[in-house]
């Protein structure tokens, strides 16, 4: 098992990353500090995991609340169901909050905890790839509203981070994928060793090898921890690097449907777009966007939107962007592979004609 921590002051915490570490009590005892625990997991994930961890909890007064599977179920209901959930069993301030699941329930878990009772604690025990690399560390959470994802939400730390690699077994091959599409930002945006080393070893990652998946997971968590703690609110422009193709991504998300497309897919075709941008530019090189495409493509990730969606929809829809600042879309483009930069300096027909060109209508 490894361990390190997301310096954040008082507020830091620790990730541990390892296999079969859910089924370890210590990890849970040192970070629940009051005597009530209450998990929130969904009706894939706990019938594979909960008994584990409801095994781990048995010294405190433990709830839980199982929900239905999916990214439709990310909304405000779903939050009225917590809050209703966590009152009727008289959960008070001490009580813990712990995510057992993707980034939909940690998302959800997450903003329960900022929000109920004016904040509790919680833990993030993430089980797909996407979530153990990136959803469950940094204190973004939140829900979506039909008009924009991840519009309702808050910055919301949590005491410690459970990334049981184990549970990646069960794991779809698509959530894989989708997994490995944040895995591969990382590289994108900072750090051009990791995506060499992605491109020598992205087919020991789809076939779950479990030293290239723990690699991945910690040089991941890495690099998201540095750039949490060097800008945990998003206010210098460092953290925003983090959503490199998820202005695209989130447009996709919004016009296919929630849960339709899948976020790392969204995001992965979303990347690509940014590529494009960015060559236009003269930022990024032919062949920087052409191994990213290449790279993409042998991780099962789409590179080009949904048939239906239109240019201008796309245009609508990236406008609402959180990056929006005053107005100006601002987004998060490379200056060749491992260097990102957040910029509004971009010609608005450049935008478009890349806009133009991935959309078929
Ligand atoms: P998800 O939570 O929907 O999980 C994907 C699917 O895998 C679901 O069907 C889930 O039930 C299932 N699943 C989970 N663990 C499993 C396991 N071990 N075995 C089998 N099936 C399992 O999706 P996700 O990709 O984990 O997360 C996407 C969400 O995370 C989006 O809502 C996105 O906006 C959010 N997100 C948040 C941040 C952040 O910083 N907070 C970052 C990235 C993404
Ligand atoms: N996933 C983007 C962020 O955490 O800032």
């Amino acid at each position: 098992m490894t361990k390190f921590d997301v310096q954040l002051g008082e507020r830091s915490y620790p990730i541990y990353i390892g296999k079969n570490i859910r089924e370890e009590p210590t990890h849970l005892s040192r970070h629940v500090h009051g005597g009530t625990v209450f998990i929130i997991s969904n009706d894939k994930v706990a019938p594979l995991y909960l008994d584990a961890i409801l095994n781990n909890c048995r010294k405190y007064i433990c709830h839980h609340l199982i929900l239905p599977d999916g990214e439709i179920y990310k909304s405000l209901d779903t939050m009225n169901l917590i809050y209703s959930a966590l009152l009727k069993n008289h959960c008070d301030r001490d009580t813990t909050l712990i995510a057992l699941g993707g980034g939909v329930i940690g998302d959800i878990t997450g903003f329960a905890a900022a929000t109920y009772q004016r904040g509790v604690n919680f833990i993030q025990i993430p089980t797909t790839l996407l979530a153990q690399v990136d959803s469950s560390v940094g204190g973004k959470t939140g829900v979506n509203h039909v008009l924009g994802k991840n519009m309702i939400g808050a910055f919301y730390q949590p005491q410690c981070v459970i990334a049981d690699l184990s549970t990646l077994n069960t794991l779809e091959d698509r959530e894989l994928s989708a997994g490995i599409a944040e895995i591969i930002k990382y590289g994108l945006i900072g750090d051009a060793e990791f995506f060499v080393w992605l491109e020598h070893n992205i087919n020991q990652l789809l076939a779950r090898d479990s030293n290239a998946l723990a690699y991945a997971v910690q040089v991941s968590c890495k690099n998201k921890a540095q750039i949490v703690a060097e800008d945990e609110l998003e206010q210098t422009g460092k953290r925003a690097l983090l959503n490199y193709g998820h202005t695209f991504g989130h447009a996709i998300e919004t016009s296919a449907g929630y849960g339709n497309w899948i976020h790392g897919e969204a995001v992965a075709c979303g990347m690509l777009m940014a590529a494009s941008l960015s060559m236009k530019l003269g930022w990024a090189t032919e062949q920087d966007y052409r191994r990213i495409a290449k790279l993409l493509e042998i991780a099962k990730l789409p590179t080009e939107p949904p048939e239906d969606m239109q240019a201008t929809e796309f245009k609508n829809l990236m406008a609402i962007d959180k990056k929006t600042r005053s107005g100006t879309l601002h987004l998060v483009l490379l200056k060749g592979i491992g260097k990102a930069v957040l910029t509004s300096e971009f010609p608005a027909p450049l935008l478009e004609d890349v806009l133009r060109e991935f959309c078929k209508l």
